[in-house]
């Protein structure tokens, strides 16, 4: 092999994606300490097209250099160190963590530890240290077949469940009897919905979501009440509410706060899945809708629980969440391609069942 292939999207058009080839470095090319990782498997969800559709803001951009114009979406998955330069990684190691949709990637390994390590090219320090660590996993049940998936598809998603969550009952609820989360089938929701049903907190979990997608998010059994988009206006406004929005749109965000007026005690902003940036939110009546920045509350949490804490606390419900929604999921596995651009593509529209989880090889 002398090539790595890349799968890119035009920035300012996602619809447009092409396959560049980039010519692969011999190991004596590599960086001092340098990897050459072949990614062998990774997920793609609406998480990722949010990471294109904010990748300026949010420098996502930065991280997998592509030609001008163009950006390679990051993905989470594995993949298998072919080369080192690195006296303590042996070729054949797995390493988890976030990978470009291309065959192949060099990392500049630093930090390594038994664990994990890190990669630290200049070009990728713009962003929290998070998207630059390497989960050093070979021969770890835990991060193989199925529950490799499951790490893959819902842990970078289930972590953002697990802080807000946290956040909601750290700060009583704001008051509120009913939590409403929109996109209700997305895994990040239904992995919030789920935190919050299975430790009987005092507040009902109401699942807004399309009509199309309201049998899948029943069949979860994790919401107490399901509304259907065209029916909010039908639901009580009697009652003080908290709303947490994955789709981002912005016309239902002020529908719902029109309709629950000073009962709405706390609205946060989480996701873009329904891809609308735009909205007037000072105008609204209730709490102002405030995006919820998760490194703060990590830190704030690092902090109180020390080493280990948010780690024991996180791993704690993981394992409870995979085993009762991992297997509401279809896991659909593509190689190829062609393959890979009709997953990104469907994706891109919306065009994905929520019970279909897709997992995505480059290569053939
Ligand atoms: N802020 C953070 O740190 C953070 C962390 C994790 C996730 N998130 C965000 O949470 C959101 C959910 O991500 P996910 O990966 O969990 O999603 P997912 O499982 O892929 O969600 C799929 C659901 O999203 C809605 N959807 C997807 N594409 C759509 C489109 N083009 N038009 C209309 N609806 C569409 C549909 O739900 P409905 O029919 O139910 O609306 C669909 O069933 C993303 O925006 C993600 O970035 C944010």
């Amino acid at each position: 092999m002398t090539a790595s292939t890349q799968f890119v999207v035009a920035r300012d058009d996602l619809k447009t994606c092409r396959l560049i080839e980039t010519p692969l470095p011999e190991v004596t090319q590599l960086p001092e300490t340098g990897l050459l990782v072949k990614v062998e498997r990774c997920a793609f969800t609406a998480n990722n097209i949010t990471y294109a559709l904010l990748g300026d803001q949010l420098k996502y951009w930065d991280l997998f250099p592509a030609p001008e114009g163009f950006g390679n979406i990051p993905v989470w998955g594995f993949g298998k160190v072919v080369q080192s330069r690195h006296p303590d990684v042996a070729a054949g190691e797995i390493l988890f963590g976030y990978f470009p949709m291309a065959t192949y990637l060099v990392i500049e390994a630093s930090d390594v530890k038994k664990a994990a390590l890190r990669d630290g090219a200049a070009h990728r320090q713009s962003v929290s240290p998070v998207y630059n660590s390497y989960a050093r996993v070979t021969g770890d049940p835990a991060f193989a077949g199925r529950e490799g998936d499951y790490q893959a598809l819902l842990r970078p998603l289930f972590m953002l469940s697990f802080l807000v969550d946290d956040f909601l009952a750290d700060s009583d609820f704001f008051g509120a009897q009913n939590v409403i989360l929109s996109s209700a089938s997305s895994k990040t929701a239904f992995g919030l919905a789920w935190l919050l049903h299975s430790h009987r907190k005092p507040v009902r979990v109401i699942g807004l979501t399309s009509a199309a997608n309201a049998a899948f998010v029943q069949s979860l059994g994790c919401y107490d009440k399901i509304v259907n988009y065209d029916k909010i206006n039908d639901m009580p406004a009697t009652a003080p509410v908290a709303f947490v929005d994955m789709a981002g749109n912005a016309d239902l965000r002020g529908k719902l706060h029109r309709h629950f007026g000073a009962q709405m005690k706390y609205s946060s902003r989480v996701g873009l899945t329904h891809q609308d940036a735009g909205s007037d939110d000072d105008a609204l009546p209730g709490a102002k809708p405030t995006w919820f920045f998760a490194p703060d509350q990590l830190r704030k949490r690092a902090k109180e629980w020390g080493p280990g804490g948010i780690d024991q606390r996180f791993a704690a419900v993981w394992s409870g969440f995979t085993r009762a929604l991992g297997p509401k999921l279809e896991i659909v596995e593509s190689r190829g391609a062609n393959a890979v651009q009709k997953v990104y593509l469907d994706t891109l529209k919306g065009d994905v069942r929520p019970s279909q989880a897709h997992m995505l090889s480059l290569a053939e």
